[in-house]
């Protein structure tokens, strides 16, 4: 690396004073509030600090060190069971305001929480920047796409709502179906898109009529502080509700107790699991998750390589390879695998690199505790087994910055082989006949997607076929994605269970139930006489506009 590089990875941290007026730090915000049963209460006990990723010079230690933002409550086992009994009492077995309540109505309570929401934009952009290191555009982004995905589940359920607002009649009988919720959810999002991956279930299992609680992830906390009361309002109290703290003492003991209906986490195989098997009846329970992926791309010799590089450097290292559809692994043609890794590795070094609110950045300080430890690890290895990091100065870190580092060649064997790295490493392997890479996509635990690049629709076509049903989306020409949000996003093996979008979660919320009656005179009068006075929520033509 040369010394140049090495001086301003050194100085990747500003002082505080260095910080644009416009992107200061957030005044720490020390929260002791959280929603219970429709009150926002303070808790008197212990609080858990808050860090930045983001590190500020010139402090005691002299060194770089992680800002602090805040504290947030450490809530113990008993709030979190009051909790989960607001959320059962608003349920009450169904019969709760809220689970029977007219699917117009709820809309206009989720359309009230998102008015008020949008107002809350600034702040919550600039604490999801300061508590993950996410770039500012990036937090934005984030923002608003859980903004319109709230808009755009509202027009999938009114049109959901819109086929079910009508009888079927088979074999003489008259039935009504619809959809009916599950009773109490508890929702838990992940650390890279706290806001976002926590409302795209947590929104859709609202509107659908369940009640919730929901624990914000580890790190990207403080930012729903802002939202608290936003929820207090909008809501009849005990629909939503918050706990914070230690998952093991919070989520846990609320899972043991069985009366979750549904799990929606998105986070790590490992944590779902243990979560999972706590349930004393599983059969009871439903789970949407979104887990780990170790997603590849593979690239053919006769690819166009400027794309596949742009694609893969994208893809790999969008908020510095923090995705859970991050590409992961990347194989290469070992005909066009010099040619590919020298692009790969010179894209790698026009990245731009430095503070969340920096324009144009790209790689930025990681949040994790420990992470560029663990990357170093990863890379260690990698060398003591023959690979070489290609870009200039790849592997360096400086506190919580880690700089993006394209290791090749990755090895069987090797750790970056098989972990989910979820950080800023690149892993590349050369491929002398397809099915190699094939065969890694079939024999690896995950099941997410994969990316393919290449320009012969035929040879295409014959990875596609096996590839579909492996993963749940193959891409071609482009790198891994979640979106547009109104796909299916799913997984396959350790990677997910359930399938989101704009409309099947909505699906995955509820449950089909239905009234039927077999079509004497005198049934066709009650279904009549019911509609035409409107004495029922469910049994109802009335169509929503
Ligand atoms: O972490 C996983 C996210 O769902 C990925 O979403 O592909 O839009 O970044 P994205």
């Amino acid at each position: 690396m040369d010394a140049k590089l090495q001086e301003r990875i050194a100085a990747v941290f500003p002082r505080p004073a260095d910080v644009p007026e416009a992107f200061r730090l957030p005044k720490p915000v020390e929260q002791r509030e959280y929603l219970l049963g429709g009150e926002i209460r303070s808790w008197p006990g212990e609080l858990r600090e808050v860090r930045s990723a983001v590190c500020l010079r010139g402090g005691p230690g002299g060194g770089p060190e992680p800002a602090r933002l805040g504290a947030f409550p450490l809530l113990t086992e008993k709030e979190a069971a009051e909790a989960l009994a607001a959320a059962r009492r608003a349920y009450d077995s169904g019969r709760g305001q809220w689970p029977t309540m007219p699917v117009a109505e709820r809309i206009r309570h989720v359309e009230a929480f998102a008015f008020r929401m949008k107002e809350k934009r600034d702040e919550v952009v600039r604490l999801l920047m300061w508590e993950i290191g996410k770039t500012l555009k990036d937090s934005q982004k984030e923002f608003d796409r859980t903004v319109e995905y709230i808009a755009g589940t509202i027009d999938a359920l009114k049109e959901l709502d819109r086929v079910s607002s009508r009888f079927s009649i088979v074999e003489g009988i008259i039935a009504q179906i619809r959809r009916a919720p599950l009773g109490v959810v508890l929702c838990m999002g992940p650390y890279n898109y706290p806001l976002n991956e926590t409302f795209t279930t947590l929104i859709p299992a609202l509107i659908m009529g369940n009640c919730a609680v929901f624990k914000p992830p580890r790190m990207g906390v403080l930012l729903f502080r802002p939202l608290l009361e936003a929820f207090r309002d909008s809501f009849p109290p005990g629909v939503v509700n918050t706990v914070y703290g230690e998952g093991r003492k919070v989520a846990g003991p609320m899972m043991a107790g069985g009366d979750v209906e549904c799990l929606a986490f998105i986070g790590s195989s490992k944590a779902a699991d243990v979560l999972k098997h706590q349930h004393p009846k599983p059969h009871r329970l439903r789970c949407v998750l979104g887990l780990d992926a170790k997603n590849a791309a593979i690239v053919m010799a006769d690819a166009d390589l400027d794309l596949a590089v742009a694609e893969c450097v994208l893809g790999a290292l969008s908020f510095n390879g923090q995705r859970c559809t991050a590409i992961k692994i990347i194989f290469v043609d070992r005909k066009v695998a010099k040619e590919f890794t020298q692009r790969l590795a010179a894209a790698v070094d026009k990245l731009a690199f430095g503070m969340p609110w920096t324009d144009g950045v790209s790689i930025t300080p990681l949040p994790e505790p420990g992470k560029p430890g663990y990357l170093a690890e990863l890379i260690a290895e990698a060398k003591a087994g023959g690979a070489e990091v290609l870009n200039a100065g790849g592997g360096a870190a400086n506190a919580t910055y880690f700089h993006p580092a394209v290791v090749y060649p990755v090895k069987p064997g090797m750790r970056l082989w098989t972990e989910a790295q979820f950080g800023p490493v690149v892993p590349v392997a050369p491929f002398d006949d397809v099915e190699e890479p094939v065969r890694y996509v079939v024999d690896s635990n995950y099941g997410q997607q994969v990316a393919v690049f290449g320009n012969d629709p035929k040879q295409l076509a014959r990875l596609i076929d096996p590839l579909v049903n492996q993963v749940c989306r193959v891409n071609l020409n482009s790198q891994c994605q979640r979106g547009p949000d109104a796909f299916p996003f799913a997984g396959r093996k350790d990677s997910a269970e359930g399938t989101l979008s704009l409309s099947d979660a909505l699906r995955v919320f509820s449950i089909r139930t239905l009234v039927a009656a077999k079509g004497t005179p005198a049934n066709k009068e009650i279904l009549s006489r019911i509609v035409r006075e409107g004495e029922s929520s469910f049994l109802s033509t009335d169509f929503i506009f």
